[in-house]
């Protein structure tokens, strides 16, 4: 009996999608949720970066990518994201080829084992309890002079050079 690629295909592009999905779902659920930021939010970070073409930004837990995205697209050196969920990865990457962005760079792995000295901006939305682990390691590994954007969620002891309380945005510089 002929096998039927075309049907093949099909089962393998639907077994995909769904399991897509489900890593999804399940993210929205988890312990470090995804929840992306509204773009209205995501512009005003971005201005608030006052980003340089010699700039390298790290997202951490950078979701579907979309901070990356709009940093690379105002001419970053580099615009990274770090992302435990694989499915959001696959997701930005394909974002980012469609945009033609050269600039961008999404690794699946934790952020804590990100060096943040290759950075000189960085983008957070993570829960208070994580900032307050954070500021250790950005402290510690962060050159002097660089700016942290934190959305929703304040640090404790960074040193805060602006703060949009009505739109909940947090700027720090180290
Ligand atoms: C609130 S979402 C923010 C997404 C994106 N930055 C935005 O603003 O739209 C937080 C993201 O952090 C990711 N995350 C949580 N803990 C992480 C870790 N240890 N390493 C990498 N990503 C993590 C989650 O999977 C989630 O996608």
């Amino acid at each position: 009996m002929p096998i039927d690629l075309s049907s093949i295909a099909q089962l393998v592009i639907l077994i995909g999608i769904i399991v897509f999905i489900s890593i999804l779902f399940i993210s929205m659920f988890s312990p470090a949720p995804f929840l992306p930021t509204n773009y209205k939010k995501v512009d005003l970070m971005i201005k608030e970066a006052h980003l340089m073409q010699t700039d390298t930004v790290f997202d951490l837990g950078s979701g579907d990518g979309r901070i990356v995205i709009t940093a690379a697209e105002m001419g970053v050196k580099e615009a990274v994201g770090f992302e435990i969920n694989p499915a959001l990865n696959l997701f930005a990457k394909a974002w980012a080829k469609v945009m033609r962005l050269k600039n961008t760079n999404f690794i699946t792995k934790s952020f804590w084992r990100a060096d943040l000295a290759e950075c000189n901006k960085l983008f957070l939305y993570l829960l208070p309890k994580t900032l307050d682990k954070l500021e250790t390691k950005i402290i510690e590994e962060m050159h002097s002079g660089s700016r942290i954007i934190s959305y929703k969620f304040k640090f404790k002891n960074l040193k805060l050079v602006k703060s949009l309380e009505k739109d909940e945005i947090y700027v720090y510089e180290v």
